[in-house]
Formats: C-alpha cells, sequence, structure tokens
C-alpha cells in the first residue's frame, strides 16, 4: 500500500476522508503519527476555515453527531459555556411554575418544547410524511389575503397547548406527486405539499387564509455567516442589480426599533433576523413561549386573552445568562470538513455547478470579518449562499409577506453540510423550506423566478453531467 492511504495512519485516514483517497493519489501529508496539517489540505476542504469540524472515524462515513461540534479553534475558556448552551438547546422546557426554575414558562401556546426538537441533532427539521403524522419539526405559518400576519392568529399558527388552552389549530399536509419531464425524455418524481387547518382554538379565521410551513434550517456556521461584514453583503447586491440579467437578489433591510438605522437581514429563509441573538429569541417567545428582554410577549395576539390568563415563568421568563449561552452555543457550532473534494466528478461537478449559473446564487466563498469574535474572525469560509432574497417563483410562493420579503421571495440557504441531511436528520428530511423536496434534483426542479434560467440549464444537461452536479452537492 502506498504512503498516504493508509500507511500513515493519522494523515490517511484525514486525506481519504476528505479526498476520497485512492491508490494513486499523490502523498500530500509527509509525517507519521503527527497531527494533521490542515494547511496541506485544499482551502474549500474546511468550508469554515480554522472552525470547521473533522470527524476521523476509521470509516469514512458522516457520523450523526457531525453538526453538533464546537469550532474547532473554540479556546477551552471558552468550551464550558458553549456546553451550557448544548444543555439549553437540547433539553426540554417546562410549564411554570416548576420546580427547576430555570427552565420553566413554556407556552401557553408553543411548537415544540426544545430547540432540538426542530433544529434536529444541530441539523434541519422535516415536514410530516403523511397527513395523519404530526407536525413535530418546523413552523406553520400563516398569512392574512395581503400576506400580513393575522389579526387573531398572528402569523405563526401554534400547534400545541397546555393543559387548559387550546392550541390554535390542527394542521396537516396532503403530498400531491407528480412527473416533471427532462428534454431528454429523463421523468423525475416530485412532491408537492396542500396545508390544511382545521379544528381553530380561537374563531374560524377567513378563507381567504394561508397557510404553509418551514422546516427549521441546520444550526452550522451561524456566527461565520454573521461575522461577514454588511458592506460586503451589499456590494453582492449591488453587483447583482448593476446587471440586469438575473439573479438580482436583493439585502432584505430591517428597521430597527432602537436606533434610526437600518440594518440587515441574514437569518430566516426570508432573511428577516440580522442576528443569531435576534433570532433565537424570536426562537424562544414564538416557538416555544418563553419570553425574554427582547421580545416581552409571547407570540399571541390580544384577541388571545389565555396567554394573560396563565402563570409565567419568571418577568421575563428567560434569564440573560441562560439566554447569552444559547446564543453562544448557537454560533459555535462549526461546520464539518468537506469530502472528496479532488475527486474527479466532484470537481467537474461544482465547475457544472459555477458554468450553469447556480454560484451566482450559491456564492461559493466569503472572508469573515477582521474585527468579528477572535475564532470567527478573517476566516475564508465556504457557504455556498450571497444571503440575499431572490424571487423563486410561484411555485415555491407561500403567501407570507414578512417586512420587504414577499411571498415568493426566499434567502439564498447555504449549502455547506448538504451530504450530511439525510444521516443527520433521518428518512423524513428534505430540502427547501418546507421540505417538499426528497432529493437534491426536486429542489433544484422547484427553482424558478430568477433562478429558472439555471433550472433549465441544469436540467438540458447530459445525465451524467446532471449527476456529476448532485455528487459536488452531496459532497459538501
Ligand atoms: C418549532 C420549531 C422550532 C423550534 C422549537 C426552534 N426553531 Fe429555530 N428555526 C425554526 C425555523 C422554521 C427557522 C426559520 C425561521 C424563518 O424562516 O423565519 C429557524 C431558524 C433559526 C435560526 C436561524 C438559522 C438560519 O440559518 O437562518 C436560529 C439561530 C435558530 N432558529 C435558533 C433557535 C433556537 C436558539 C431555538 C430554541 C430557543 C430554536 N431555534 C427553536 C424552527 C424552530
Ligand atoms: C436566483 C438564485 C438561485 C440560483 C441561480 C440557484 N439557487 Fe438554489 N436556492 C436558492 C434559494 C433562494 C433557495 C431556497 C428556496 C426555498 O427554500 O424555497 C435555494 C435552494 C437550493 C437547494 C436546497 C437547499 C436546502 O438547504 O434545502 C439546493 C440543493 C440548491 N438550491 C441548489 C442549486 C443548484 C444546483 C442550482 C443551479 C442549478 C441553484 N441552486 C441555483 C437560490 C438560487
Amino acid at each position: 500500500m502506498k504512503r498516504g492511504c493508509g500507511t500513515a495512519l493519522f494523515a490517511g485516514l484525514l486525506l481519504s476522508l476528505l479526498t476520497g483517497c485512492s491508490e494513486d493519489a499523490p502523498v500530500r501529508h509527509p509525517s507519521h503519527h503527527a497531527p494533521p496539517d490542515v494547511t496541506q489540505l485544499p482551502a474549500k476542504a474546511l468550508p469554515g476555515g480554522d472552525t470547521t469540524f473533522v470527524n476521523r472515524n476509521p470509516e469514512n462515513r458522516r457520523g450523526i453527531d457531525d453538526f453538533s461540534q464546537p469550532s474547532a479553534n473554540l479556546p477551552a475558556s471558552q468550551r464550558g459555556t458553549f456546553a451550557v448552551g448544548n444543555s439549553f438547546f437540547t433539553n426540554a422546557w417546562v410549564s411554570a411554575p416548576a420546580s427547576t426554575t430555570a427552565r420553566d414558562g413554556l407556552g401557553p401556546l408553543y411548537s415544540a418544547a426544545a430547540c432540538q426538537d426542530c433544529h434536529v441533532r444541530d441539523g434541519r427539521g422535516h415536514p410530516p410524511p403523511h397527513a395523519d403524522a404530526p407536525i413535530t419539526a418546523g413552523i406553520v405559518t400563516f398569512a392574512s389575503a395581503s400576506g400580513e400576519a393575522h389579526p387573531v392568529y398572528g402569523g405563526q399558527l401554534q400547534t400545541r397547548a397546555l393543559p387548559g388552552a387550546a392550541p390554535e389549530a390542527r394542521v396537516r399536509v396532503q403530498w400531491q406527486t407528480f412527473t416533471e419531464s427532462l428534454p431528454d425524455g429523463t421523468e423525475i418524481a416530485v412532491r408537492r405539499p396542500r396545508w390544511q387547518a382545521d379544528q381553530w382554538g380561537y374563531g374560524e379565521p377567513e378563507s381567504d387564509t394561508r397557510v404553509s410551513f418551514r422546516i427549521a434550517p441546520p444550526m452550522i456556521g451561524l456566527g461565520l455567516l454573521e461575522a461577514i461584514d454588511t458592506a460586503a453583503i451589499e456590494a453582492e447586491a449591488a453587483r447583482q442589480q448593476a446587471d440586469p440579467a438575473p439573479p438580482n437578489g436583493r439585502v432584505h433591510r430591517i428597521a430597527r426599533s432602537d436606533t434610526e438605522a437600518s440594518t440587515v437581514g441574514r437569518f430566516g429563509w426570508k432573511a428577516t433576523q440580522p442576528t443569531v441573538h435576534a433570532q433565537s429569541m424570536k426562537a424562544f417567545a414564538h416557538d416555544l413561549g418563553i419570553t425574554s428582554e427582547l421580545f416581552a410577549t409571547d407570540e399571541c395576539t390580544p384577541a388571545q386573552r389565555v396567554c394573560q390568563d396563565f402563570p409565567n415563568g419568571g418577568n421575563p421568563e428567560l434569564s440573560i445568562d441562560i439566554g447569552e449561552a444559547v446564543v453562544f452555543y448557537a454560533r459555535h457550532l462549526a461546520p464539518p470538513a468537506r469530502r472528496y473534494v479532488d475527486r474527479p466528478d466532484v470537481v467537474t461537478g461544482e465547475t457544472l455547478f459555477t458554468r450553469i449559473g447556480c454560484a451566482a446564487c450559491h456564492t461559493p466563498s466569503w472572508t469573515t470579518a477582521k474585527d468579528a469574535e477572535p475564532s470567527l474572525a478573517g476566516q475564508t469560509i465556504w457557504p455556498y449562499t450571497d444571503l440575499l432574497l431572490h424571487d423563486m417563483g410561484e411555485g415555491l410562493a407561500d403567501g407570507r409577506r414578512e417586512g420587504a420579503a414577499g411571498p415568493r421571495d426566499w434567502r439564498t440557504p447555504p449549502l455547506w453540510g448538504l451530504g450530511h441531511t439525510t444521516p443527520i436528520g433521518g428518512a423524513n428530511a428534505g430540502y427547501l423550506h418546507d421540505g417538499r423536496a426528497r432529493t437534491l434534483a426536486e429542489a433544484i426542479l422547484w427553482h424558478g423566478g430568477e433562478a429558472q434560467a439555471a433550472r433549465d440549464a441544469w436540467a438540458s444537461l447530459s445525465a451524467t453531467e446532471r449527476r456529476k452536479v448532485i455528487r459536488f452537492l452531496a459532497a459538501l
């Protein structure tokens, strides 16, 4: 056996993990038993820069906990805070009053009892597989005919409630399957969700309201995305808009209540939240029913007296220390190393990805700001997102308007870690905002609007080339 493919144990494992080492692979790592020298690997093999988690399991498998690791460069002194945050992210909250005052205050209306119930193993959530399965790993969005939040039910339907309170509604999905025919005659089965709500807890709403669903996105690399300079994101939007041809991504500007200035939204499927902190506090209030300094009330409208009638778990319910630990945790989950970066089909797949226009929105690389938190600062990262809003067409529209994002607008999601979707999220985990796409091919076929041309270009490739694009995505 040649060196680099097994003789140098540590180096060999790392190399095969990252490059799909074959017998004739070049020797890239010189020493036996030395710690792996990550500078010897192509930069894009480490999508989170120095924060990247490298799983060294001997079978070259993706691990079920690959999204749950702290940034590799996190100082030992900060790992305790990460562990505290992990505990409050993972374990269930309970109703107040309770003996465990640190984690009480759940509800009275809520969508899940723990962050992890939706962000499954720090990865994505999933839609229910069939009409009789309950909603578990995402949120139900609700819109008036105008697209705005509903006056009684708000912008999110809470499908759970504490004993004594009524859930807002029962929500179910019907899947409709149809076939997409590609130019070469290949047929691909695609499914579309139809969301329905009944058993309304607070009165029947108007018939022109719209129910939709969003899975929880993966939690990796969020601190790095937050550390990208606002000016760099604005420059990318200006660059896209200078050319009338799509894509023409837009920054989601968010009005701030505390200052005159607006800020740039980058988190959530419609980029509605500017920071990991804001998104996390919103999650506590809207998904768990836990109030904080930032969100003084649960997601209850004045028409829902039930929220005032229940005892609360402190005012606010979330202590500042626990909130900060959870946010710290959410900022420091490491993106895992890429695999097979040098394999010829993966390399060709990425070239095609760029050539047919995917990389125009799924921007491969960014460098984080120098003045960010030390472990996140100045890193070259490979998230494959421009963090901008795009009109993705009617097929993906959800009827919901949030700030400057209309029903057809979605933020380009990062693609790092995409190949971990099934190992971590399980068989029901799918792609796109509502998890409707069971395969990567299905996800591409739903691209419309500004992404229509790239979608059509992929559909027009030969079967072999289409497969190489998918191989590249699955190796991320
Ligand atoms: C009921 C399901 C659910 C629960 C529980 C939940 N989330 Fe989420 N999370 C989501 C959804 C859905 C989104 C996308 C939100 C959107 O599109 O507006 C999201 C987005 C996020 C994001 C932004 C990720 C990104 O890439 O944009 C962060 C950070 C986050 N959640 C943190 C938390 C924290 C912290 C908790 C626990 C306090 C939590 N979430 C609980 C469903 C959930
Ligand atoms: C105009 C911008 C744009 C272009 C061009 C584009 N995408 Fe996307 N992509 C998006 C947006 C926005 C979403 C999220 C849509 C949603 O969730 O409803 C997305 C979602 C995805 C997803 C699902 C990600 C996940 O986490 O669920 C994959 C995979 C993907 N794109 C691959 C591609 C490929 C391959 C191409 C080229 C054929 C491409 N995209 C071209 C904007 C774009």
